[in-house]
């Protein structure tokens, strides 16, 4: 172990207190030390989802190996695909979103979780409820099915409940607060129609249907669920993460705003108006997309840190690669379904490539703060105690952040040229992207320092 007596930041730190630099300073400014538990909060209910969610990447990581020549070939609708694709985003980002919540209605909203219990148990519904169901996706076994919807249904709900009673009690009413309840309403709007999919895959009822209500579903998911949040939510993390003042908020809100509204219109335009409604709900998107990448690059210009750790690294290549996914959303809607390739493109792009990659960067900031907080906070002042940068390694993060975007580079080529090789040394780069993240944050969590 190296260093002296440092805060998380590497600071001095104070005795036996809270870490040095926790919370607002002069000037307006939140240091890392903003996500520090308050209170007599416990920082279990957070680290079991992250431990889950995590197990979740790396099985959706070697799942993406698997279903390699079927992306290739661009059956992105493949039940094999449907289930893959489950392990990563109800698997990792919302049960990482979950968690990640509990943490940060109380730092961020100044609101306590209302039941830790009803956390715990719903948890406890909801990460076996997915273990179950993406392999009943991927298998089509209607008795898998229902046994999963289950536990992801009671899981939600306690999650959910227990989540919107905590806000009620928030003291502080913002773009955070909205952006949670809005997100939070759309993920309501996922499960059901995922629920409606599911009942779908074994009666056909939907028939031609079927292809528009998979995007909606999929589109009211990644945006209405998992951007939403991150774009509200940003606003706080940001400014905390790179020590900058918070920068044009306005554009934040308009980012959330335009983002929601232009979801319910495009899922309007999807289904039965003409397509100029369509069209006029992603223009909204897009200008909420472009309100959220501008408002990220100012906050990064603002910083006061001249370098970027490898969690800002990943911040900052997920905004470009949320422009490209931007760029290929018009070629999407106007092509539709029929180009099987260009929406398999768009989705690994968008989902792997910005959504993934994103929170990625986000929890190489929150997790390793979070085990510095459990493992070290008790001990400074009274032992040498490594700083947060230290709990992980910042070349090992920087590979990580290449594997990735070479993994999605890679498929997205594979598809490109109908390739399965390609694609799969792209899956398998994208696995050995998500081996080294769990890697690193195990580290950070209970390695020692070298
Ligand atoms: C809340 C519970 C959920 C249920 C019950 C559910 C159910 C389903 C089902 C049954 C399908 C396959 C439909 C078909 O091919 O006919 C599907 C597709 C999809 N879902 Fe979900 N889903 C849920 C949540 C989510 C979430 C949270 C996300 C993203 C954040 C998501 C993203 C997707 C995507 C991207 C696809 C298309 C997969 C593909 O390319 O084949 N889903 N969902």
């Amino acid at each position: 172990m190296t260093g002296g007596s440092v805060a998380p930041g590497g600071g001095a730190a104070p005795r036996g207190g809270a870490p040095a630099g926790a919370g607002p300073v002069p000037g307006g400014m939140v240091t890392p030390g903003g996500m520090a538990p308050q209170g007599g909060a416990s920082l279990r209910l957070p680290a079991e989802h992250f431990v889950a969610g995590i197990v979740f990447l790396v099985a959706g990581g070697a799942g993406l190996v698997w279903i390699a020549p079927e992306l290739a070939r661009g059956l992105y609708q493949s039940p094999h695909v449907a289930g893959v694709t489950h392990l990563f985003t109800l698997g990792w980002l919302t049960t990482t979103i979950f968690g990640a919540l509990y943490q940060l209605i109380q730092v961020a909203l100044g609101a306590s979780v209302r039941s830790e219990r009803l956390g715990h148990v719903g948890f406890w519904f909801f990460v076996p409820g997915v273990a179950v169901f993406a392999p009943g996706v991927m298998t089509q076994s209607v008795v898998l099915h229902h046994a999963g919807l289950t536990g992801i249904g009671i899981g939600l709900a306690c999650a959910i409940v227990n989540i919107a009673m905590s806000l009620k009690s928030a003291a502080i009413r913002d773009v955070v607060w909205y952006s949670v309840a809005v997100s939070m309403t759309y993920l309501c709007t996922t499960f059901i129609l995922g629920i409606v999919l599911v009942h779908n895959i074994h009666t056909g009822f939907l028939g031609g249907g079927r292809v528009t209500t998979v995007a909606i579903h999929l589109h009211v998911a990644i945006i209405g669920w998992v951007l939403i949040m991150i774009a509200g939510v940003s606003r706080r993390l940001l400014p905390m993460f790179l020590l900058s003042h918070t920068v044009s908020p306005r554009l934040n809100a308009a980012s959330v705003a335009f983002l929601a509204s232009g979801l319910a219109i495009l899922a309007w335009g999807l289904t039965a108006a003409p397509p100029s409604v369509a069209w006029a709900g992603l223009v909204l998107i897009e200008a909420g997309l472009a309100a959220f990448v501008v408002q990220g690059a100012r906050n990064m210009r603002a910083r006061k840190r001249p370098g970027l750790d490898a969690g800002l690294l990943h911040v900052r290549a997920a905004l470009v690669v949320f422009v490209i996914a931007g760029l290929l959303a018009p070629f999407v809607l106007h092509r539709g379904a029929d180009h099987r390739g260009l929406a398999t493109i768009y989705i690994l792009t968008g989902l792997l490539g910005a959504i993934g990659v994103m929170v990625m960067g986000l929890q190489y900031k929150v997790v390793p703060f979070l085990a510095w907080v459990a493992r070290y906070r008790g001990r400074v002042g009274r032992e040498r105690v490594p700083v947060v940068a230290q709990l992980t390694s910042p070349r090992a993060g920087r590979v990580g952040l290449a594997l990735a975007l070479g993994g999605v580079a890679l498929l997205d080529l594979g598809v490109i040229m109908v390739q399965p090789l390609v694609a799969y040394a792209g899956a398998a780069l994208f696995f050995a992207a998500t081996v080294n993240f769990m890697l690193q944050l195990r580290h950070a969590a209970w390695g020692t320092i070298a």
